[in-house]
């Protein structure tokens, strides 16, 4: 029982290699803790490995189970609710795995924090996906929610994610979301670490999730501000920029997305957007709610994509299209119809005209594709739903 599982091929594997990385760490895994070490229960074996549970203290276990589940679907709360009554009486029956030199000691001296616990999902090992670390104190409170940007695409959202977050407007005004604050960022091992504090404990998902929400989505593109200034999408600095990261793009694609590029300069003649920031992932699974005396407010994380100088109108553009191909299941031509009509029907409460549709979500579908590509050049891998698919989608709008 007693192989290391950082030589797995695993999601196990996977984590434990960016929670306990090189030589510094002694990790074992065994029927009961190693005394003086921290440990972990993995749930629910080694083989199937979901969680790695903080064991050494019941309170935080059980809270490692039952924090957030306002968050979680109904079947992953019952099983999560089972897990967390068990923690709760000690009873776990799971191996555990007993490792000293660990990322949690580190965020612990980071975060000034004497004694900190971590509960780690486990997902399959992904060149998009980054491990995470709810963080716990002993009284069984979150302390803190930690990414690890482990190779050079995720390492760059990591950092994006970080200086996002500490580039948001403060006191952004009641119609702003309320949003996690960052609480680290920094290089840990050759990986990238990013912990925010905690969401609001009773955060809960979205009760319409499909409902779009223009008024928060124009507070983020405005940072709580004033409206801007409209100015014509085909001379924007936008589109110049557009122009400027197409350019760095080789082979048939890069001559597809400029060819895309400038058949938007064309179809937006006379069509006036307002620039502003945008989330950058607005769907449904990075938003949730949290009770206000008057009601709800909206709750927005996931900030890796998140940028200044786009069309307002991007994130509803997202929301739809992510919807349509993530939810529905539909394919990215389709998706890209459904953002259209999205656009069209609430753009108006945007600000924006129904003849700017068409060119805001091409230009929406041109930024996708940048990003899908910045991700393949980090080593992530083509994202197999959009490329090629944005490219000829784009290329069907046109003709
Ligand atoms: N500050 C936080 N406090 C508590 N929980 C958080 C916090 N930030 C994120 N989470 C939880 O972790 C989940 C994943 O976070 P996030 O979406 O930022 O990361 P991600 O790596 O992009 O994950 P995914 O690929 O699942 O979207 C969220 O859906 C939320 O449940
Ligand atoms: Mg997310």
């Amino acid at each position: 029982m007693s192989a290391d599982p950082r030589e797995r091929e695993d999601g196990l594997g996977w984590v434990t290699r960016a929670l306990f990385p090189g030589d510094g760490s002694r990790v074992t895994v065994q029927r009961h803790a190693t005394p003086g070490a921290p440990a972990w229960a993995i749930v629910p074996s080694v083989e199937r490995a979901r969680f790695l549970v903080p064991l050494g203290n019941r309170r935080v276990a059980a809270a490692s189970m039952l924090a957030y589940n306002g968050l979680r679907s109904g079947p992953t709360r019952a099983v999560r609710s089972v897990l967390g009554s068990f923690a709760r009486t000690g009873a776990l029956p799971f191996p555990v795995l007993s490792a000293t030199g660990s990322l949690v000691d580190h965020l612990a001296s980071v975060l000034e924090e004497p004694h900190l616990f971590a509960a780690v999902g486990i997902r399959p090992p992904d060149p998009n996906r980054k491990p995470t670390l709810q963080l716990f104190g002993p009284d069984g409170r979150p302390r803190g929610y930690a990414k690890v940007g482990w190779n050079e695409a995720t390492r760059g959202l990591v950092r994006a994610e970080s200086a996002a977050l500490r580039g948001l407007p403060r006191n952004a005004g009641p119609g702003y979301p309320v949003t996690p604050r960052p609480l680290h960022a920094g290089e840990w091992a050759g990986q990238e670490i990013g912990v925010t504090a905690p969401l609001p404990e009773r955060v809960r998902r979205l009760s319409d999730p499909d409902e779009p929400r223009p008024a928060a989505m124009l507070a983020v593109a405005r940072r709580g501000g004033p409206p801007g200034e409209r100015v014509p999408l085909a001379e924007s600095p936008f589109l110049h920029r557009l122009r400027q990261e197409t350019a760095q793009v080789a082979g048939p694609e890069g001559t597809a997305i400029r060819a895309a590029v400038e058949a938007l300069a064309t179809r937006a003649a006379g069509v006036a957007v307002e620039l502003g920031d945008w989330h950058g992932d607005w769907v449904p699974w990075n938003l949730g709610e949290v009770p206000t005396a008057t009601g709800s407010a909206l709750v927005a994380w996931d900030w890796e994509h998140s940028g200044p100088g786009v069309p307002v109108g991007f994130d509803l553009a997202h929301q739809a299209f992510n919807t349509a191909l993530v939810v529905g299941g539909r394919r990215a031509g389709e998706a890209a119809e459904a953002a259209v009509a999205a656009v069209r029907r609430h753009g108006p409460a945007l600000g924006l005209e129904p003849a700017a549709a068409g060119p805001v979500v091409d230009a929406y579908l041109i930024e996708m594709w940048l990003r899908t590509w910045r991700l393949a050049a980090g080593g992530a891998g083509w994202n197999p739903d959009l490329h090629p698919a944005l490219l000829e989608v784009l290329e069907f709008r046109n003709t």
